[in-house]
């Protein structure tokens, strides 16, 4: 199934058109979430300003650049493996400099410099704006390092270059760092402390996205709900913020109600909810604006109250129900997704089936599920044993992803005979003679290419479908176009 993902293996070399002017080329790699996705973009324009190009040829590369992950222990190895490649290419180019980026750099720090000798930079998430100086270093042969986690940077004043752009959707980063604490998770320590961006800044970049074409954007942080713009700094000094700051406040559903507003054509998307945070506000507001996307990626992680409590996630089994409960009374067609982990330490057969009665319960329309991967210095590393077998971890796993499945098709059914606007963004990796696109609820749906074209809003009867992808006809523009 497309959109299970199970662990995101490859890496994506980024690329944008050349400028003349540039001399030395840039090859960038990226793994794991869509938020590194939209960082090498912030990273490629601030590096265009200094000289470079991108290439996706690794011959070609003056500067390679890694834009890392750690969120489990197979994606730490799959960047090691490629950072091995790139040291081999070395010895025959020697004049190539490599550069850890993201997660893995915060994480590791200057262990991946000293210790293991196999970069010559290494760049944690808040630091990219420093990139200029680090590249002076090491062009005159020294190592650099810069893992300074920041209060306030949220690069709002960096217009990112869109990178492998289908030029139909983006994304725009809106909050970085998370404050939760879930206890099976590295973030808060590799990308710092939650601070959301100016709301002027984010209504101004999807202002220029749909002057240049741009016809969906996804609004991206760890944790969307949490929004809080009270005119900079951190989501958890806003207590102490003056009274005008708390007045004049933007919270997610206003910030959502003002993107909407400002391009009432443009599909909004955004991505992740955190149950405890997202409110009912959240949910009006996206039955009040038609360009609102009918989409929640709502990850519960477990469906056993005890393992949430472990993994300290702040709400019950009950609330989460009472949440989609409300979810489909405000937006009875909305499509819901989760990410849930398997084998978290002490979980029992009983508090698997509890997950597995969760799921029946919603039977969301896909998932994104993994096994449970130990992360040094988090919560549950230092207190609880890593005590589920493998074997029992990836049993679990695979239950959960069968069940999943069979959820999913059951979805995708009942998009059969319904028309639905699909949005173009490109031709079906099938078959050239078919274009593929997404309906509101962020499904896949293909469809033969007949006069229609890349960035239009069309009509589609759904006519077939597999558990993640909808096949159907086009009937006519949508009224959007
Ligand atoms: N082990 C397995 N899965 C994890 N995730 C986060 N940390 C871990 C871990 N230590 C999953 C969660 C999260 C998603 C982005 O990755 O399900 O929602
Ligand atoms: Fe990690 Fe939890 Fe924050 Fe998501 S909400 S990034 S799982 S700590």
């Amino acid at each position: 199934m497309e959109k299970i993902i199970e662990e995101k293996n490859q890496g994506t070399a980024l690329t944008l058109e050349k400028d003349q002017k540039n001399t030395r080329n840039l090859y960038i790699e990226s793994y794991g979430c869509q938020m590194n996705f939209s960082d090498s973009e912030i990273v490629a324009s601030i590096l265009a300003q200094e000289g470079f190009n991108t290439t996706n040829s690794l011959e070609e590369a003056d500067l390679v650049l890694v834009n890392t992950c750690s969120i489990r222990e197979k994606a730490e190895q799959t960047v090691r493996k490629r950072l091995e490649k790139f040291n081999a290419v070395k010895k025959t180019r020697p004049h190539i400099r490599v550069g850890v980026l993201g997660c893995m750099a915060e994480r590791l720090k200057s262990k991946l410099l000293e210790e293991e000798r196999i970069v010559d930079m290494v760049v944690g998430p808040d630091a990219y704006k420093d990139l200029p100086n680090l590249i002076r270093e090491i062009d005159e042969g020294r190592n650099a390092v810069n893992v300074i986690l920041s209060k306030d940077e949220t690069y709002g004043d960096v217009a990112p270059v869109r990178l492998n752009s289908n030029g139909v959707t983006a994304f725009v980063s809106i909050t970085r760092g998370c404050d939760n604490m879930c206890t099976f998770c590295v973030v808060p320590f590799t990308r710092g402390r939650e601070r959301s961006r100016d709301p002027q800044s984010i209504v101004h970049e999807v202002n220029e996205l749909w002057e240049k074409g741009y016809r969906e954007v996804t609004l991206l942080g760890q944790n969307v709900d949490s929004y809080l713009w009270y005119g900079g700094g951190l989501k958890k000094d806003f207590d102490a913020a003056s009274a005008i700051q708390k007045a004049t406040a933007v919270n997610f559903s206003n910030l959502l109600a003002l993107v909407a507003e400002a391009q009432p054509r443009m599909r909004i998307r955004f991505s992740t909810s955190n149950p405890q945070d997202m409110t009912l506000d959240v949910i009006e507001t996206m039955a009040r604006f038609k360009n609102i996307c009918n989409y929640i990626h709502l990850p519960v992680q477990s469906g056993s109250d005890r393992i949430l409590k472990a993994m300290n996630r702040l709400h019950t089994r009950e609330e989460y129900f009472e949440l989609i409960n409300n979810i489909r009374k405000i937006i009875p067609d909305c499509a819901i997704s989760q990410d849930i982990i398997t084998g978290f330490p002490t979980e029992t057969e009983e508090d698997h089936q509890d997950t597995l009665s969760l799921m029946e319960y919603v039977k969301y329309d896909f998932g994104f599920m993994f096994a449970y991967s130990e992360r040094p210095g988090t919560l549950a590393a230092r207190k609880l044993m890593d005590n589920i077998p493998e074997e029992a971890k990836k049993r679990r796993l695979s239950e959960v992803i069968d069940l999943q499945l069979k959820h999913s098709l059951q979805r995708t059914k009942e998009h059969l005979g319904k028309i639905e606007e699909v949005l173009i963004e490109g031709t079906s990796k099938k078959s050239e003679l078919q274009w593929m696109g997404r309906n509101s609820q962020n499904t896949v749906v293909v469809f033969p290419k007949e006069n229609y074209a890349v960035g239009e809003f069309v009509m589609v009867r759904i006519e077939d479908c597999t558990s993640a992808t909808l096949m159907g006809k086009a009937v006519g523009y949508s009224e959007n176009n």
